[in-house]
């Protein structure tokens, strides 16, 4: 009677290493190419009106920088998937041309709160306030760690300019003069901020980093058109 582990495959791969080892890097070549190869063929995967899509402005980075700093990505991812039942809660699917400023890109891997790729616009900036000085108080039952000192911590616009030019680096593009008149710009985009927050009986002051923080909330997911529709999201519709 043969021995039960004298299979055919025993004594053909696996005591013959090198022709194993062959095979299996044929496995994994072909493994690799299923992957590659449809994220340059297929269009959707291309970043169709990428250049229409606007950098980060400086106030928006900064707050990107808190988010990050922050651990925020833990909780949040920003992709939403080509999915019917992602569509239906959070709107138009991802597109590859959204994350052409993100360096360093935030998908994330984990959802223990809803994706954020499509909350700007979806509440007004007094809501990002309360929400993020005590998750509980906008969302009740909510997980979500409050972060209270956001509101009073400032932001530094040296380290605004800082990495406006590391990204410049890397082939963002940020002009000298942007860089130079950083203080001013984020005051300015900040100012208009604080005005939404004094609508809401809220009172702020512009360098703070939830002023910041709410900046870059409130962009995400805004590029969705132009990144769909290309120049004509851009241009207003005729009356
Ligand atoms: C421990 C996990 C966790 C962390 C860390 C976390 N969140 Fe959340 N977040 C949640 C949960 C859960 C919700 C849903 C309940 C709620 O609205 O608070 C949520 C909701 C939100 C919402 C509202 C989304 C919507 O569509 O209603 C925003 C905006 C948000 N978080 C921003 C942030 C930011 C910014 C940070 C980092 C400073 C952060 N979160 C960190 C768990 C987390």
């Amino acid at each position: 009677m043969s021995n039960e582990n004298d299979q055919w495959h025993s004594r053909v791969l696996e005591t013959n290493i090198g022709f194993f080892g062959g095979l299996t890097a044929i496995a994994i070549l072909i493994g690799g190419l299923v992957e590659i190869v449809p994220m340059y063929t297929v269009s959707a995967n291309q970043p169709e009106n990428a250049e229409l899509v606007a950098p980060y402005t400086p106030l928006q980075l900064a707050g990107r920088d808190i988010y990050v700093r922050e651990g925020c990505y833990n909780c949040h991812s920003q992709m939403v998937r080509p999915m019917r039942a992602e569509t239906m809660r959070y709107g138009e699917w991802s597109r590859a041309a959204e994350y052409v400023h993100d360096r360093p890109f935030q998908l994330g891997s984990r959802r223990i709160g809803p994706d954020l790729q499509r909350v700007g616009g979806k509440y007004p900036d007094g809501w990002h306030y309360e929400h993020m000085r005590d998750p509980r108080s906008t969302s009740p039952g909510s997980v979500m760690p409050p972060y209270p000192w956001l509101l009073t911590a400032t932001i530094e616009p040296d380290d605004v300019a800082a990495t406006m030019r590391a990204l410049d680096r890397v082939g963002e593009s940020y002009s000298d003069a942007d860089i130079t008149n950083v203080a001013q710009l984020l005051n300015a985009e900040g100012s208009a901020i604080v005005a939404h927050l004094s609508d809401a009986g809220i009172t702020a002051s512009a360098d703070t980093e939830i002023v910041a923080l709410i900046a870059y909330l409130q962009r995400l997911g805004t590029d969705a058109d132009v990144a769909i529709h290309g120049a004509a999201a851009l241009t207003p519709e005729a009356p």
